[in-house]
């Protein structure tokens, strides 16, 4: 590889996956994992498959349905330095062509003493265990020490070279708690340039985390001292503040060529679509003002600007929208339009539907179509990626009616199928959404408690498809569901009905409980 090739390693589905609102079950991974594919990342960090069953299930079925597919990403798998960690995520990576095992162990005084209760050299013999067991398996392994932001030096670069010989191939350097700034960060990591044994036989990492708002800038200032891979996530998402953003960073080195002098594999006309596949899996939104995919990015509002972009786009213009595939938002097919129209349109925004797949969603197209106006690329994606990520249904909305307004105690009537049978029963609450919900409820005899609900207009205009994002708790489990429809009211009760449907689904829920 090129000395000016940085590799992009993606850890949505693992280190941004398990903050809390991120959680994906597995189908959600797939399609998720398929859209980085299409991205063009080097590495997906599929999860963590010791920390539960459904992780692991989820990074094998990544393993085996993306990364056999050609010219596929690395698979990778986290896993802490026990060597049954190890065994387990062998176990769920091993499908992939090009598996990879992520090993990594606290090397801060501070983790030592609290977190782990072990000793500098009893970590470090850990470490040497580990990666040798994990070159038992395979030849790419990948050594994290973490809280190396806090580590003291020597210590941590006498690990590095430990772990290079014992067969780690990349050494990755996370900044876990977000402490470091650029210029103390490009330090360190050109001082362990100079001082780790075998380093330049190895590809040098940073992971950067964003607690001060400075992950991008620590990820970009590593490079400049010899770092070759990222560590990032879609929409920066992660722990707390989250990870370095991938798309700021790969649209950094492509637009700032002429300064970094890097280059990666990136398919920037995939960021756009891979940002809003996360959002509507997740149910979070990115700010409007977020660099590269926020609504406003490339929105130019004031007067001057206006008049300068239409003048010369450049005047304001640093990127092009079409450089990271934001669609235009323009009208493409109408209420006349066919199956085949649809079904190349779909292609166009990465959808590729074939069969039955296609025939619902030309049902559900001409029932849109009938009920909007304009039908925008917008909508079409937030369609079928409902679809896409779609559960088995063990409740179906068959009918809907709400009635609410000045004065009135809001109530609602809803009949559901379940098995091939009809339920039908009403509700009534402090405002239709929430009466139709009470419906529900009265229908399935479960009780949910409604943590979170957002509600986003998938385009502009007074008759755009509303996307309803919920998250609930039955029971002490909490689920998250998903709706749209043009009617509100209608979107959140399929939202709800989705979040019950995830419930009774087991690939649905998610407990994860990991130690040290
Ligand atoms: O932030 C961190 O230290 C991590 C490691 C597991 C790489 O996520
Ligand atoms: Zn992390």
């Amino acid at each position: 590889m090129s000395d000016s090739r940085v590799i992009i390693f993606d850890t949505t589905l693992r280190d941004g996956e398990q903050a809390p609102g991120f959680s994906m079950n597995t189908v959600e991974k797939l399609e998720m994992a398929r859209q980085l594919a299409r991205l063009q990342v080097d590495v997906i960090e599929a999860g963590f498959p010791i920390s539960s069953d459904e992780d692991f299930e989820a990074t094998r079925e990544v393993a085996k349905q993306v990364g056999t597919l050609e010219g596929a990403p690395a698979i990778c798998g986290l896993s802490r330095v026990g060597l049954a960690d190890i065994d387990r995520c062998w176990e769920a990576v091993r499908y992939a062509r090009r598996p990879r095992i992520h090993t990594f162990v606290a090397t801060s005084d501070l983790h030592l003493k609290y977190k782990l209760r072990k000793s500098r050299a009893e970590v470090l013999t850990a470490a040497v265990q580990a990666v040798r067991h994990a070159r038992g398996y395979c030849a790419d392994v990948e050594f994290s020490p973490e809280d190396a932001s806090r580590s003291d030096f020597d210590y941590m670069c006498d690990v590095l070279s430990a772990v290079i010989d014992a067969g780690a191939q990349t050494v990755n350097i996370p900044d876990t708690v977000g402490y470091a700034v650029p210029q103390e960060w490009g330090e360190r990591i050109a001082r362990i340039r100079e001082r780790v044994q075998g380093i330049d036989r190895v590809v040098l990492s940073v992971h950067c985390h964003n607690d001060l708002g400075q992950a991008v800038a620590n990820s970009l200032t590593a490079l400049l001292h010899g770092a070759r891979q990222i560590e990032c996530t879609v929409n920066g998402i992660g722990e707390r503040a989250g990870n370095a953003s991938l798309e700021e960073i790969v649209m950094a080195l492509r637009t700032r060529r002429d300064f970094f002098g890097l280059e990666t594999n990136v398919r920037t006309e995939e960021i756009f679509r891979a940002s809003r596949l996360l959002s509507h899996i997740t149910g979070v939104h990115v700010q409007p003002n977020k660099a590269v995919v926020g609504e406003n990015a490339f929105a130019h509002e004031a007067g001057i600007h206006q008049d300068g972009v239409l003048k010369e786009k450049l005047t304001y213009e640093i990127m092009r929208p079409e450089d990271i595939g934001r669609p235009s938002n323009k009208l493409v097919l109408g209420k006349h339009s066919g199956r085949h129209a649809l079904a190349a349109r779909l292609k166009d925004l990465g959808f590729d539907l074939a069969g039955a797949e296609l025939d619902r969603a030309f049902k559900k197209f001409k029932e849109l179509a009938d009920r909007k106006k304009e039908v925008y690329d917008e909508d079409l994606a937030a369609m079928v990626a409902d679809e896409a990520t779609q559960i088995p249904e063990t409740y179906t909305l068959d009918y809907l009616h709400s009635i609410s307004g000045t004065g009135l105690i809001p109530s609602a009537t809803v009949r559901l199928v379940k098995d091939g049978q009809t339920f039908q029963d009403s509700g009534v609450g402090d405002g239709p959404v929430d009466a139709a919900l009470a419906a529900i409820d009265a229908i399935t005899g479960l009780k949910g408690r409604l943590l979170d609900y957002a509600l986003r207009a998938a385009t502009g205009g007074k008759d755009a498809i509303g996307e309803v994002s919920v998250k609930v708790e039955f029971d002490g489990t909490v689920v998250s569901g998903k709706g749209s429809s043009t009617d509100v009211i209608e979107a959140s009760a399929r939202a709800y009905l989705n979040a019950l449907n995830r419930l009774a689904h087991p690939t649905g829920q998610k407990v994860k409980e990991i130690g040290p």
